[in-house]
């Protein structure tokens, strides 16, 4: 199949600013941003660094990473085979928005904070662990050829960097009502 590609907007700049390769394959992308929100929430258990700047980073991660994947990742790979894990994937994104909508409603002092944040961890794990990584990007890796994988990796980087210019965690709480749409089965 042929992958649309956005335009790569302001791409040497961001790639100055972030320092990263353009051809990522989207599989490892996603994995690597999965595994860079291990650290954060570990560092936020371990009360590493700054508790508030750490909270902000994880929040506009978490949700730049759900935002691409629902508008770019999950689009391009839905097919007969996927349907129903892309399903219950936006379903765990839509659990895990509301609990982060708590979070960041709440004081980082609140006696509920740190019971919130840790029902927040288990939701993400399970979500990017166990559905993505095991079951569903094996299913990703059997569908496209290495350099479509590339180009959407290219495409979804692209849409994560530009969303956290803007501080994206500010769009969470307006987004707990409805999971993600996403688009019919076309193959
Ligand atoms: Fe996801
Ligand atoms: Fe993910």
């Amino acid at each position: 199949m042929v992958l649309r590609l956005q335009p790569l907007r302001g791409m040497g700049f961001l790639r100055k600013l972030f320092n990263k390769d353009t051809t990522t394959d989207v599989l490892e992308l996603l994995t690597s941003q999965h595994s860079e929100m291990d650290e954060l929430f570990a560092m936020l258990e371990k009360g590493e660094g700054n508790r508030a700047a750490l909270f902000t980073e994880l929040a506009d991660m978490l949700a730049a990473h759900s935002t691409a994947e629902e508008k770019v990742f999950y689009p391009a790979i839905m097919s007969k085979d996927t349907e129903a894990k892309l399903q219950e994937s936006v379903e765990e994104h839509l659990a895990i928005k509301r609990v982060l909508a708590d979070l960041i409603s709440m004081k980082l002092d609140d006696d509920m904070f740190v019971a919130k944040l840790k029902v927040l961890k288990e939701q993400v794990a399970h979500h990017a662990h166990e559905e993505e990584e095991k079951d569903l990007f094996p299913k990703v890796k059997d569908m496209f050829a290495s350099h479509e994988r590339a180009a959407l990796g290219n495409e979804v980087l692209v849409m994560f960097e530009d969303l956290m210019l803007t501080h994206p965690y500010k769009t969470v709480p307006a987004e707990t009502a409805f999971a993600a749409k996403l688009p019919p089965v076309t193959r």
